[in-house]
């Protein structure tokens, strides 16, 4: 079986690239590099010992697209690829929109020119907003989102739906991923944002390890046990063997399926800096400030429905996404 893995250098993409390598896949990456580097490709080679093809190309483009359908007979393919930067959403909608968007139909109408029809998409818990209820099931209410990027996913999935509507046969998974974290045992590979990180855990172990100053937690005046932030954190190796039983489940079924890839536990802002200065055995400083527009109070899901339907759960905690996120940062540090 041969898998195409948008974006799959990056943070979500290269660990499940690897997860597929070692189940045995064959594996095709396209990858632009605007979010990820070449050294991905040996740290992933270096972990399983296997090898796989890659191109370096924008999925917006659909030449270098018929390029690699031409090449390989693709049997799935997991997309990662796209624009994650809430922020910089907002201030670059166009740019969200075009690439986001246009990235996600070139692949469609690629996959469905060349008989491609099981497709993994990454899609978010952003898509939920405010959530009506807590923990959130794959049937809440969507759409409510908060900023373009968000739009983005939300859009995708209906357009996602309605390929699937005209083609009954193109078959989707449509993951919603709640706060994936951490970072692969070996410290090989994790998440390395440009420049100064918007999320916490990126923050958190940067200063931990010196590079910054101190965190500025995002109000403590939430309707949550501590007043901070409550999300659903997740390994994001767990996410990633995710796909591999949502890729099983794929190959035999027709339909367009949704589910919550989270632990179903929510931590709170505090609860993380706690945890980590305990496993790790670093101070992070922090200081409450005030709350970042946009952000809600608690997000986690109810992932019960794909351990039902995909046999699938997460088996990682809090301590193992702690230590290993901050592994992978005093690992990039010795490299240097
Ligand atoms: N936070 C801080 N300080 C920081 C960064 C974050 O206090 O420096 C807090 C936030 O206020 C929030 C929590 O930490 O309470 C988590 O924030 P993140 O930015 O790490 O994550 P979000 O839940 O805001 O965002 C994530 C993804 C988005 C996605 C969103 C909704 O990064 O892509 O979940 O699903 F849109």
């Amino acid at each position: 079986m041969k898998i195409l893995v948008t974006g799959g250098l990056g943070f979500i993409g290269s660990h499940t690239v690897v997860e597929l390598l070692e189940d045995g896949y064959e594996v095709v990456v396209i990858d632009d590099l605007s979010n990820s580097s070449l050294e991905i490709i040996d740290c992933i080679q270096k972990i399983t010992g296997k090898d796989f093809s890659f191109y370096q190309e924008d999925v917006c483009d659909l030449n270098a697209l018929e390029k690699i359908f031409s090449e390989h007979k693709i049997d799935a393919v997991m997309h990662f690829a796209g624009y994650k930067a809430v922020g910089e959403s907002v201030r670059e909608p166009i740019m969200y929109y075009e690439n986001n968007l246009v990235s996600t139909l070139h692949l469609c109408k690629k996959m469905l020119e060349h008989d491609c029809f099981n497709f993994i998409f990454s899609s978010s818990a952003t898509v939920y907003g405010d959530p009506e209820k807590l923990p959130i099931t794959e049937d809440c209410k969507v759409g409510g989102t908060t900023n373009p990027y968000g739009t983005t996913k939300y859009m995708i999935e209906r357009i996602l739906n309605d390929i699937h509507i005209a083609n009954p046969k193109f078959t989707v998974m449509v993951l919603r991923y709640f706060n994936p974290i951490g970072a692969h045992e070996s410290g090989l590979i994790g998440e390395k944002p440009n420049g100064i990180p918007n999320n916490l855990m990126p923050y958190i172990v940067r200063v931990a390890s010196g590079e910054l100053e101190i965190l500025s937690i995002f109000g403590n005046d939430y309707d949550t046990p501590d007043g901070t932030g409550v999300r659903d954190y997740i390994h994001v190796v767990d996410l990633a063997k995710g796909h591999l039983c949502a890729l099983k489940k794929a190959f035999d079924s027709e339909g367009i399926f949704y589910y919550n890839l989270g632990t179903g536990t929510g931590y709170s802002v505090l609860d993380l800096v706690k945890n980590f200065e305990k496993v790790n055995g670093v101070k992070v400083p922090y200081k409450i400030v005030e709350r970042r527009p946009g952000d809600i109070a608690s997000c986690y899901a109810d992932p019960s429905k794909a351990y039902r339907e995909l046999g699938w759960k997460a088996h990682f905690g809090l301590d193992e996404m702690m230590r290993d996120s901050y592994h992978y940062i005093l690992k990039q540090h010795e490299d240097v």
